[in-house]
């Protein structure tokens, strides 16, 4: 997808220098564009951690560059390896809910494993994680395609008037390595000429909608609204959203989503004023090896600095504002579970199924 005209992945190697991994600091969204290089692999974990980069594909495949160099850094044989190991397992502290993280790193280490030396380890580690970027690539691309459909069909019940699509969070590209999740239909759509018009859940603490989607849209010159969080309920009673879509950093073998904070309300409201709330997901951000959403996702606690401060851009810089008062304690919950009950379809690379078991392994068995 593009910014300021120029066309981008969200991770890339570096032209010059094939040991530096490129990215975006996304802290500085929408106000600058800011590249990042990464050195090293705790330079990756840095970034996932402080989140610089951010959003379930995207953070897998930082990992899995951040492996790349890691094997640049590593000794020959035995130890080598173990250096490696280490460098995962740093990985894996950094963000616990969202699962492409997690399964990035199993498909590195698994592929690195049988390395014969320290040269092959690097030209694997770089040929798998490239090989991770395209299939996520290619995995939202078709996410569009399916998602499409749905789009198209709410269009021609509304005779050809904008589609109202309200959104949650960043799921867009700079989440994602490219045209993102939530919005690959979006993108589609607008692209074909469908007229759609989004409804940008601003996202309180981090602002990924206000600030990330909303850049993401106004650079596409996708029409767009940002609301308020709590916006949505009254939108939707007042028949103002035709569907909502959303990401997910953990979707569970029966169709429980984990989402960013506020996505569970937003499926409440949408239950009870009959509004399609759909999730668009690749299968890297399925995990089947849990069921209740509710009771075995992790659920990752930030500081309570994100809660208490806005960050903002004044006088040609970005600037922090207190907005409450210093001594009150905050509380920072990152992400909710939406029960699969909510959820009218999750949209996926292979096609749209039900939010359930039956569903899920309809698409993806084995
Ligand atoms: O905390 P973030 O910004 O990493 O959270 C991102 C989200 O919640 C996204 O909706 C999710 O990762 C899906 S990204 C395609």
């Amino acid at each position: 997808m593009k910014l300021q005209g120029k066309h981008y992945r969200t991770i890339w190697l570096d032209e010059a220098d094939p040991r530096i991994v490129r990215t975006f600091d996304q802290r500085h969204f929408p106000f600058e564009i800011v590249e990042e290089p990464l050195r090293s692999c705790e330079d990756a974990a840095v970034a996932i951690e402080e989140m610089h980069v951010r959003g379930a594909p995207m953070i897998g495949a930082t990992a899995a560059y951040g492996l790349y160099l890691a094997t640049l850094a590593a000794p020959e044989g035995a130890a080598g390896w173990a250096f490696l190991q280490e460098a995962a397992e740093r990985l894996r502290r950094t963000r616990p809910t969202a699962v492409d993280l997690f399964h990035c790193i199993q498909r590195m280490m698994n592929a690195l494993e049988s390395a014969a030396d320290r040269e092959e380890r690097i030209h694997t580690a770089l040929a798998t994680a490239n090989a991770l970027a395209d299939e996520s690539a290619e995995q939202c691309r078709m996410i569009g395609v399916h998602g499409l459909e749905i789009v198209r069909a709410i269009s021609e019940r509304k005779n050809g008037a904008p589609v109202n699509i309200l959104t949650h969070c960043n799921a867009g590209w700079l989440a994602c390595i490219d045209y993102g999740t939530a919005t690959a239909p979006i993108y589609l759509a607008h692209d074909q000429g469908i007229p759609v018009h989004i409804w940008v859940d601003e996202t309180r603490p981090r602002n990924q909608g206000g600030k990330i989607t909303a850049l993401e849209l106004q650079q596409h010159g996708v029409p767009h609204t940002i609301i308020t969080d709590n916006a949505g309920g009254h939108l939707m009673q007042h028949g103002m959203v035709d569907m909502v879509i959303v990401g997910t950093d953990r979707t569970t073998r029966q169709g429980d989503v984990a989402n960013k904070i506020g996505t569970y309300l937003k499926a409440l409201a949408a239950k009870d004023n009959g509004v399609p709330f759909y999730v668009a997901l690749p299968s890297s951000t399925l995990d089947l090896n849990l069921r209740d959403g509710l009771v075995e996702i992790p659920i990752e606690q930030r500081s309570e600095e994100e809660v208490k401060y806005v960050w903002g851009w004044k006088d040609g810089a970005i600037q922090k504002v207190l907005t409450t008062p210093l001594e009150s304690p905050a509380a920072n919950y990152g992400f909710d579970v939406t029960p699969a009950r909510l959820i009218t379809g999750l949209i996926t690379e292979r096609g749209i199924c039900t939010a359930s078991e039956e569903g899920i392994l309809g698409l993806f068995a084995g």
